[in-house]
């Protein structure tokens, strides 16, 4: 069985849902707490033990090709104002030389034809997906646990958790054919089905592992759900060929895609920081009280 050594990471998207902010800056580069979205994702990657990330990126989101490298002026002048420990900081982030590609989505014709655009640099090889704009708090990282998943039973794998029965038409919801434990044998997936009509309470979160075959398919470029190349229709394809299991992993989610979700991440995130908390805490009653 191959390992899984890289992790596409699509952020080409237009990010309607987080406009006007997402004009002119990247979704992925929103902040949640103190770092943006990207970088909480790659740090998940990291963990659980990627060694190439693969930004799939389009117009307006060069920022992430800087936030990802050295910044000379600031690291210069943190070191001349003896900021050790914050230069330490943004330095040990720092992805290593060679450890990150940056491919051109030319247009947002959707996240199948994102990853698609990713072939040439993942090759031959099961890879990872990962969508930035989950966030997900977990020990081990949600990713981790997905390739320990796939260390167990290999083929594909889709990372997946439970949402209430009133809420499965929004989001992609896979059928499941038998359980054992938190690994789900699938023999399907329905893109936000009608509701009372979803095969499962199983939603699909935006974590994938994913052997190679899926290129061909997708080369076919065959648009789907909002004439958009869909990574769900590739990976029914792929199905009917190989194996799939869903992976209901342990952990919380926060979608930072849509801006509820991006706040609860901000209001959760930090108050789970030893060094915020306690003023989140009081900041958080402060406002309540105010707003009444
Ligand atoms: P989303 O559908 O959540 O992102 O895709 P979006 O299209 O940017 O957001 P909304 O719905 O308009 O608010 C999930 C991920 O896939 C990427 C997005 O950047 C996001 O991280 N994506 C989507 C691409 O890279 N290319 C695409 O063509 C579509």
């Amino acid at each position: 069985m191959k390992p899984i050594r890289k992790a596409v990471f699509p952020v080409a998207g237009l990010g309607t849902r987080m406009l006007p902010a997402a004009k002119t800056v990247a979704k992925e580069m929103l902040p949640v707490v103190d770092r943006p979205l990207i970088a909480w994702v790659l740090e998940e990657a990291r963990a659980a033990g990627i060694e190439h990330f693969i930004l799939v990126t389009g117009r307006g989101k060069t920022a992430m090709e800087d936030y990802f490298d050295h910044q000379i002026e600031l690291e210069l002048t943190l070191k001349e104002k003896g900021k050790t420990e914050l230069l330490e900081q943004i330095v040990s982030a720092l992805p290593k030389e060679g450890e990150v590609s940056y491919v051109r989505q030319m247009a947002p014709h959707g996240l199948g034809h994102a990853v698609w655009c990713a072939r040439d640099v993942v090759g031959e090889e099961p890879f990872a997906v990962l969508l930035p704009d989950v966030i997900v708090d977990a020990e081990p990282s949600c990713l981790a646990q997905a390739v320990k998943a796939y260390e167990h039973v290999g083929g594909n794998i889709v990372v997946v958790e439970q949402v209430p029965e009133s809420e499965t038409h929004k989001y992609g919801i896979v059928t499941p054919k038998s359980r054992n434990g938190r690994l789900i044998q699938m023999s399907g997936m329905v893109e936000k089905p009608p509701q009372g009509s979803a095969p499962s309470n199983l939603s699909v979160l935006g974590r994938y592992i994913l052997q190679p075959e899926i290129f061909p398919i997708l080369s076919a470029q065959e648009r789907g759900a909002g004439n958009e190349i869909q990574l769900t229709d590739a990976m029914a394809r792929l199905m009917q060929q190989q194996d799939f299991h869903a992976y209901d992993y342990e952990g919380r989610s926060y979608d930072c895609g849509d801006r509820l979700g991006w706040l609860r991440a901000n209001l959760a995130l930090s108050l789970k920081r030893p060094d915020l908390q306690a003023a989140v805490r009081s900041m958080v009653a402060e406002e309540m009280a105010r707003a009444g």
